[in-house]
Parts: structure tokens; sequence; C-alpha cells
């Protein structure tokens, strides 16, 4: 049996998408800074995927800027709020400890630059916490940065209060949503959110393609120079059979949206209480407050990577709570943000379902995950020295 459960990493490409894609591919190469009819059929499409996507969030046309996915729509929000700042003398960001890297990594080099930074933290249960974030604002502070939902665990965010919160303090609100876009309702006015990044690998939609939303009003700095496509917010020839496609996949996911979560939302409990037999094993986040598709374990006493292999000579694509940095295996920065020790951080497994997803195919993922742990531990020094007891166990 073969499962696919790494959506969270990328998902396949809907048949809607590659068919947009294809056709545009075929039929509407031109250039759409050109001025024949064939480069105007193809200025059309990228215009009328702009409307199509800018209606999925309530958002404008012209408040969408394409991009080559969620890292450049991340820093290109990042450096606009932070421009805006420091243009005002406000120097202070405020952010989360469990960000994606493409936000992380861009607001600590804004750090070494002179701003200075909060990291929030996001608790056992993976969740921002909108007092803790109001009490951080001051008056030096100019953009918060807090991600829809978490890319390892799957939490999802109070978006709407932190956008609230950040109406009135008078402070940029950006949300990293590229693992919520297409899966989570989102609008943009009644949420308060100023800038919002998305990818359409995401969603059923090509790989190197995505967008950035930006409220009308916003001064938005640049991060390519050239020519002057997208209004001279982001300077390339458009990818004009990628901005398509995403726009196909989109419309397809939203359709599907609340049948596809439902689905997913029940075989994912059917996993959680199936893995949750496994003992000295815990969910990392919140049970129900994470996304429909999302199950993160940690398992005590064997490392994350070697359960990957032998999932994957069963035929399972999952993933692990480490990442593989300079040459050393470090725990997923996620989890040991939520309070996972180094040890356990090690030994977790994040499985991503999509809504194709069957019963049977849980059942598979549960016999093998419980077969593989059990296979692990039974040659883990960790483990023997947790069963003689001279080591304590952290997960009941
Ligand atoms: C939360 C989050 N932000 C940003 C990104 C980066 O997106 P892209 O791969 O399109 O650059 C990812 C991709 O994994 C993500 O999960």
């Amino acid at each position: 049996m073969k499962v696919y459960a790494d959506n969270a990493a990328t998902t396949k490409m809907s048949k809607a998408a590659i068919e947009a894609m294809t056709d545009c591919l075929d039929n509407c190469y031109g250039n759409p800074s050109g001025f024949y009819s064939l480069a105007q059929r193809a200025k059309e499409r990228v215009e009328s995927a702009r409307r199509e996507i800018a209606e999925v969030i309530n958002a404008e046309p012209r408040e969408i800027i394409f991009t080559s996915g969620g890292s450049e729509a991340d820093n290109q929000a990042i450096l606009t709020a932070a421009n805006i700042g420091k243009s005002k003398g406000k120097m202070h960001i405020i952010t989360s400890a469990f960000e994606h890297h493409a936000v992380l990594h861009t607001i600590k080099k804004l750090e070494k630059s002179g701003f200075s930074v909060t990291y929030l933290p996001v608790h056992e249960n993976g969740i921002v916490s909108p007092e803790e974030l109001e009490q951080a604002i001051t008056e030096q502070t100019c953009f918060v940065s807090i991600m829809s939902a978490n890319n390892e665990i799957g939490t999802i965010q109070p978006i709407s209060e932190i956008g609230a919160i950040c109406k009135k303090h008078g402070v940029i609100f950006h949300t990293d949503a590229v693992q919520a876009v297409g899966h989570l309702n989102i609008d943009v006015k009644s949420q308060n959110i100023d800038m919002l990044s998305a990818s359409a690998h995401k969603f059923h939609g090509p790989k190197g393609v995505g967008f950035l939303y930006v409220r009308k009003g916003i001064r938005v700095s640049t991060l390519i120079e050239g020519g002057a496509q997208e209004k001279g917010k982001r300077a390339g020839t458009e990818n004009v059979a990628g901005i398509v496609s995403m726009a196909a996949a989109l419309k397809e996911s939203v359709k599907n949206m609340e049948k596809d979560n439902a689905h997913m939302r029940e075989i994912r409990d059917y996993l959680i209480k199936g893995l949750s037999e496994i003992e000295h094993s815990a969910l990392n986040g919140d049970a129900k407050c994470r996304l429909a598709g999302n199950l993160n374990f940690s398992f005590e006493g064997i490392e994350g990577e070697s359960i990957l292999i032998l999932l994957d000579q069963k035929g399972i694509c999952a993933s692990s709570g480490s990442a593989c940095t300079s040459g050393a295996l470090d725990p997923s920065h996620v989890l040991l943000a939520i309070g996972r020790v180094h040890d356990v951080a090690h030994g977790s497994l994040r499985l991503t379902v999509g809504e194709d997803i069957t019963k049977e195919q849980a059942d598979y993922i549960i016999d093998n995950v419980k077969n593989i742990v059990a296979h692990l531990r039974s040659f883990s020094p960790v483990w023997r020295d947790l069963k003689e007891g001279k080591r304590q166990y952290i997960l009941p």
C-alpha cells in the first residue's frame, strides 16, 4: 500500500491545476508585457487569476502581488513593514518563537541591523496568547508577524483577535498563511490582516509560485528590481502558467474545503486515537485547534529519522521533528518552542493527510507506526535505560 502523508511539505497538483497550466503553456505563451493579442491574452489570464484569488480572501485584485512562493512573500512583507517602521522611528517587532524560517531568519537579519524583537511563547498547546501579544506591544512596535497555522504541529492561531489588537494599537499585522490558504476560511478585511503570504503548492497548485496580499495604502518595498511588472512591486516576467494554475487550484480547494476538512478531521482523530495507544507517546499541539489533516507525535526512546526510513520501506511518506542543518540533526524549533526537550523532539513524527485518505490507509499507518516504534525501541539504549529506571520517562 502507498500512503502520501506529507501534505504540509507539499501537495499533489489537482487535475484542475494541471489542466489550467498545460492549457496556458500551450495556448497562452505570450509575454504579458507584449502588445499583440497572444501577449494580451496572457495578461488577461493573469488578471483574471488575480481577481479570483483576491475574491477568495476578500481582498481587492490590486492588493495581490504574485511571487515565487511563500518564502518570497514572507520576506517582502517583513521588509515592507520594517521599512515603514524605520521611517517612523519605530524599531520593535513582535513575532512568535515557532514561525517558519522564512519569517524567523528574515526577522533575525533585521535584529542584527538594530531592530529589537519580542519572540512570543506559544505554550504547550502551540497557540499564541492574544493577551500576551497585547502586553508586548509598545509605542515602538512597528509590526506583528504571526502565522495563521503552524506547518509542523498544525495549530491554528487566533488571527481575528490578533488582527483586532493590532488595529487598535495602529500596528501592521502580517500573517504567514502558507498552511492556511485553501484549508481555512480567510477574510483579510474582517480579520484586520494587513499583509498575508501564501504558496500554491500547499493547496494542490504548482511549486515556485505564490502571492502576497498587501492592504491598499501600505507602501510596498521591493525585493527584486527590474521591469515594471506587478505595478513595479515585483520585477520579472510573470509566471503566467503558474499563476493561472494557482488560481484554479485555490478555487477548487475552497469549493471542497468544508467537505474535505470534515473527512480529514475524522481520519486525523482516528489516527490520534490509534497512535495514542503507544506507551510513552504524546500528541504535539492542541488536539482540536489544529489543521484538519495534521497530527504530530513524539515517541520516547527513538529517533524520528529512523521511523521515516522504515515507514518509507512500507510505502508511507511522512516527516520528522528534526531538520538537517550544517550536517547535524537539530531538533525542530517548533517542538522546542512548545516545551519538548531535545531527546523527545528528536523522536517525533509528522503525518499530514490529504482529502483522499481512506480508513484502510489510516489502519495501515497505525499498524506500521506501532510495529516500527516497538522495533526501534527493542534495540534503543535510551529505551533500555528508561525501562531499567536509569532515566526518568518524560512522556506519560
Ligand atoms: C508556514 C510556511 N511558511 C512559508 C513556507 C515557504 O513556502 P515556499 O516553499 O513556497 O517558499 C512554508 C513551506 O513549507 C510554510 O509551511
